[in-house]
């Protein structure tokens, strides 16, 4: 660390020296010219480093030849902000917002408005996922694509996958991520739906870290579902698509309640309240819980009626005892339910610990604001074998980096069906 720090002191001390005597009209034809002479050390000391970290680029990146002269030469001092017109021709320069910047390799994905590409990033070698969103047919593309860039490039996480590049054509607006090997619904087809329950866990903490930093900045996630979370080799859970997501500028703030998919969409919005907030996520989360640890999803409904009535079928129709005001809501009246009495999660979810469906129960609460928050979660006893280092990470801290990668997919002695 202090190796990199000294150097930065020493450019910003040689580059206000540089541009002040610049400014005063020093000849440059005079050989002996102090300036010069710094300036030429100034040029050598450049690191490709410095230039990675001045404009944010992955440590990996190629830059082009020459290029570490012409930013020692243009850029400002180390100890001033560059502009956004400097930053942005850099980073043309280097390659970025270009489309020959990257191999489109296969499709990997068909989502809601966007073709996901595998593809290549010849800044850097690596693996990129090439959302192209096409302007000219869908209509509502631009506006939520606008939304997800402009909510990602705010939502740094390791629990979020990151948007390297943008790129924009007159008929395609593509986003680049980082490349990561399936989402959750792969994952559970390949494991022919049985994961390990200790990867359940493993998963479920990183869904709530990531989402607990989406609250924190104050942004709803609204879509959370399987094909929505990726995960990589090494067991990182990143949360994706943030099309549907919008920024919650004010707590009690008003939304179209047509946005969650239905399987994952709570009963208060079902019924419609508009009135929702950082518990529309939370429900959705407590339905992927039980889908890992069931391998089946917990509410297939096909219709706002259906997804309803399944949901009362097992958690109970609600009473004003269970979920007060119920009885004076004209969508729940009009439908007129049946009356279940409700069985425990648990006799569904076998696999579940009594923690697990405390948790479980915490999450799929009728009313929204007694739904558990994702902060408060994360320290739920449940979790409590992941230690108490992992409650303390930096965001940009992988949590998996804590143990070995080889045992999280693997757990040893933990369990037989640990096979993804
Ligand atoms: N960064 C990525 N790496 C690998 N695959 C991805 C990535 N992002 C998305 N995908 C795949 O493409 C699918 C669609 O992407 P998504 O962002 O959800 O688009 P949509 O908004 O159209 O649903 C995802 O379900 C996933 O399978
Ligand atoms: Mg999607």
């Amino acid at each position: 660390m202090e190796h990199k720090n000294k150097p930065c002191v020493i450019h910003h001390k040689m580059w206000s020296d540089g541009e002040s005597d610049q400014a005063s009209g020093t000849s440059s034809d005079e050989v002996q010219s102090p300036v010069r002479v710094r300036m030429r050390n100034l040029q050598q000391r450049f690191s490709n480093e410095d230039i990675n970290k001045r404009l944010s680029l992955p440590a990996d990146i190629r830059l082009p030849e020459g290029y570490l002269k012409k930013f020692a030469k243009n850029s400002p001092p180390f100890d001033k902000p560059l502009s956004r017109r400097f930053r942005r021709t850099s980073l043309s320069e280097i390659g970025f917002g270009k489309l020959e910047s990257y191999v489109k390799l296969d499709k990997v994905g068909e989502g809601t408005y966007a073709t996901v590409f595998k593809g290549r990033s010849k800044l850097t070698d690596n693996l990129v996922a090439l959302k192209e969103i096409r302007l000219e047919y869908e209509e509502g593309a631009p506006c939520t694509a606008i939304r997800e860039v402009s909510l990602l490039k705010n939502l740094k996480h390791a629990n979020i996958v990151t948007l390297h590049d943008i790129i924009h054509t007159e008929k395609c607006l593509t986003l680049v991520f980082e490349y990561v090997e399936k989402d959750l619904k792969q994952y559970l087809d390949d494991c022919g739906s049985i994961m390990s329950v200790y990867n359940v866990k493993i998963f479920l903490f990183q869904l709530l870290r990531g989402l607990a930093y989406c609250h924190r900045q104050k942004v709803l996630h609204r879509d959370l579902k399987p094909q929505n979370l990726l995960i990589s080799d090494r067991g990182e859970l990143k949360l994706a698509d943030f099309g549907l997501a919008r920024a919650k500028s004010v707590p009690t703030k008003t939304f179209s309640n047509e946005v969650v998919t239905l399987w994952y969409r709570p009963p208060d919005v079902l019924l419609g309240s508009t009135d929702y907030s950082t518990s529309l996520d939370i429900w959705g989360v407590g339905c992927i819980f039980y889908e890992m640890i069931t391998g089946r999803p917990l509410f297939p409904g096909s219709t706002v009626e259906d997804e309803l009535h399944l949901i009362f079928r097992i958690l109970g129709t609600p009473t004003e005892e269970s979920w007060p005001g119920i009885n004076t809501n004209d969508n729940f009246l009009s439908h007129n339910f049946p009356h279940y009495d409700g069985e425990p999660l648990i006799t569904h979810a076998p696999r579940i610990t009594n923690d697990g469906h405390d948790l479980l129960c915490q999450l799929l609460q009728f009313e929204a604001r007694r739904r558990i928050c994702a902060e408060v979660a994360l320290r739920h006893v449940y979790f409590r074998d992941l230690g108490e280092k992992v409650q303390d990470l930096a965001d940009s801290k992988y949590f998996i980096l804590h143990f070995s990668f080889a045992e999280i997919i693997h757990p040893p002695h933990r369990c037989a069906i640990s096979r993804c």
